[in-house]
């Protein structure tokens, strides 16, 4: 269809909005054929590494250094450039590009629903720059003391990850899309737990965790408690493509780490989405048509599962046959690795140019180019008309992808983003927000309760001192009872002893307990970690500590009358380990017992029937 002259005026105002204000990247592209990998198997073996032909470099370590060394003269900036870690003061803007001008040829004959997604996903993503103005580059410059650089860091945990097994440039590439684009960069992906967006079936298989841990590990040795995971994968990323030969672009960061992780959350496109689906969930998250396929060029490395483009080649979209915009030799290649109705866990390359399988380049667009993409979605970029044009250009141009792929990372990368103390913190383990009895808000709500007087007030203390107890009872105004406790670090417990009883020794785990004796008297004691007693004898009025996790007891030893103890704990969940209970309730076997307090079995068996009562806090 030719678009009428409203249309194209509005394409135009559109594509001027999208395009002429993105800077130009300076790129010299890495060549594969300088640094061949080779893959004979796939997935890959880590063993597979650099070969430097035409020199005589045989060692790992020289050909490391040489890749180091071609890798250095590759480096590209947010909106600056960079040679040999050197600054050069110079701007470069894009006003006329011929990206911009075929994409335009070409779109004049799209259907009106492809020019609307177009449309929609260049004006959102125009109103969103490249570089996020909350983020910043150099952002911990100066905020670990001068001598430490945290991005020098990251960067030498990144290359030791990468020279043991080079394909941790895909996975770190997947990962921060994954972490973008589901609530934004927040770090979201990291968080272990039963439900969290880790455990969602598209990121079953995103891999790269490890590297994250243990660039924080190292960031937090130096430099405590400043550093953001979020952060860390953006920098981590960086540094992986630049190992991977994308060149190097210049990484944002200030970033917040978020507080909530739900499966339920992750709405990543899926392969089998249409090209225009695809631009609009792109342009959901501020990302343009164009973002989306210089990001989509991140399928320039790394592995598919044949369960996610199996369908392609035995029965496409239900009709008995194979994808016919399926090179057959890659057709017969792929049915070889993903057998018709097997589990589909079997993995191939994505980009199918066995010298690039590994490389940060442009080879991905040239395979789709040739029918020989391995996901749905990648192969239809190369024809469907939104996209068509630009693929083919990044498919002819070796030396521009790495500068529009570096730039639209680092678009990716301030999606979304948390910036301030109120909206994320900075996690002390990637894996799990920071500990919940620290204050991290006024209060904790309910999450469909009402918040008023009551919610703050507890009663079920009114019962106490209605006469003289009939029975040992412990009466807690902890976070269950008392959700209002959640976050504030405190809790209450009302302990009743009449004549003769006894709270037998228990620890908390999580808190110290200060007792004060209401009315009567009481034997109270803890032991240390060195086995020494302390114990005392508390008249009322008096208060005795017990340290925290240290196993303690109390007792009423006079025979006449009741005594009644306020406990304050510094958790709102102590926890209680009672150690009769624990050691004779739990199933630890007759035998462990009976060897590890020097008697018999018969004698075991018989205390567990004695438990005395009213054992716990
Ligand atoms: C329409 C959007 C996208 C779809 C539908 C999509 C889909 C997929 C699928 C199905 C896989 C294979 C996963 C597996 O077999 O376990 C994959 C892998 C991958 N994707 Fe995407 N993707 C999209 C966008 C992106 C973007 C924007 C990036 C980069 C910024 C990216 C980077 C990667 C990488 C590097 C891998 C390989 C991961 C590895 O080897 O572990 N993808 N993608």
């Amino acid at each position: 269809m030719v678009l009428d002259a409203r249309k194209r005026k509005l394409l135009g105002i559109v594509f001027n909005l999208g395009f002429t204000k993105l800077l130009a990247f300076c790129s010299v592209t890495p060549k594969g054929n300088s640094f061949n990998k080779y893959s004979s198997k796939l997935p890959e073996s880590p063993r597979e590494k650099f070969i430097y032909r035409g020199k005589h470099f045989i060692s790992e370590e020289k050909n490391r250094l040489a890749w180091e060394t071609f890798q250095r003269k590759n480096f590209f900036g947010c909106g600056k450039k960079f040679h040999n870690h050197k600054k050069i003061i110079s701007y470069h803007r894009n006003t006329s590009s011929t990206h911009f001008h075929n994409s335009i040829k070409i779109n004049m004959k799209m259907s009106s629903t492809a020019a609307v997604a177009l449309a929609i996903g260049l004006v959102l993503g125009a109103f969103s720059g490249h570089c996020s103005s909350a983020l910043e580059v150099g952002f911990y410059r100066g905020k670990c003391g001068r001598a430490i650089d945290v991005e020098q860091i990251v960067a030498r945990v990144v290359k030791e990850k990468f020279f043991k097994n080079r394909t941790i440039v895909a996975a770190l590439i997947r990962m921060q899309f994954h972490d973008c684009f589901v609530n934004g960069c927040d770090a979201s992906i990291l968080l272990d737990g039963s439900s969290t967006e880790k455990t969602a079936p598209p990121n079953l298989s995103v891999r790269g965790y490890d590297v994250i841990d243990a660039a924080k590990t190292a960031v937090e040795s130096e430099c405590r408690g400043v550093v953001s995971c979020a952060d860390i994968i953006a920098i981590a990323t960086r540094e992986a493509v630049f190992w991977g030969g994308g060149g190097r672009y210049e990484v944002q960061t200030g970033r917040r780490d978020g507080f909530v992780s739900q499966a339920s959350d992750v709405d990543l496109p899926n392969p089998s989405m249409s090209v225009s689906d695809s631009v609009a969930a792109f342009a959901r998250k501020g990302l343009n048509a164009s973002d989306m396929v210089h990001l989509l060029g991140g399928h320039t490395v790394g592995v598919a599962h044949c369960n996610l483009f199996q369908d392609r080649l035995y029965n496409f979209k239900s009709t008995g046959k194979p994808d016919p915009d399926m090179e057959s030799s890659l057709l017969e290649r792929l049915r070889l690795i993903c057998p018709e109705n097997s589990e589909g866990t079997n993995a191939t390359n994505l980009d199918q140019n066995p010298q690039s399988s590994f490389i940060v380049d442009n080879s991905f667009y040239k395979e789709i180019v040739a029918h020989r993409g391995v996901l749905q979605i990648d192969q239809e970029l190369a024809g469907d008309p939104i996209t068509q044009a630009m693929v083919k250009t990044l498919a002819s141009d070796t030396n521009s992808f790495s500068a529009k792929f570096g730039q639209a990372m680092v678009k990716l990368g301030a999606v979304g983003v948390l910036t301030t103390e109120k909206q994320g913190e900075i996690r002390r383990s990637c894996r799990a927000i920071n500990n919940l009895g620290d204050i991290i808000s006024d209060f904790i709500a309910p999450p469909n309760g009402t918040v008023d007087g009551n919610f703050f007030t507890y009663t079920g203390f009114r019962v106490v001192g209605g006469g003289p107890p009939a029975d040992f009872k412990i009466l807690k105004a902890s976070m269950a009872q008392f959700p209002a406790l959640n976050g504030q670090s405190v809790s209450y417990a009302v302990i009743e002893f009449p004549s003769g009883t006894t709270n037998p020794p228990h620890t908390h785990p999580r808190s110290a307990e200060l007792l004060f004796l209401a009315y009567g008297t009481l034997e109270v004691g803890f032991v240390d970690t060195k086995n020494n007693l302390f114990n005392q004898t508390l008249k009322a009025g008096d208060l005795f500590v017990f340290p925290k996790g240290l196993m303690h007891f109390q007792y009423n030893a006079d025979s006449q009358k009741p005594a009644l103890a306020i406990s304050a704990l510094g958790s709102a969940n102590a926890g209680t380990v009672s150690i009769p209970s624990t050691l004779f309730t739990t199933g630890i076997g007759d035998n462990v017992l009976a060897i590890s307090f020097k008697t018999d079995v018969a004698t075991i068996q018989s205390s567990r029937l004695v438990l005395p009562p009213g054992h716990e806090k």
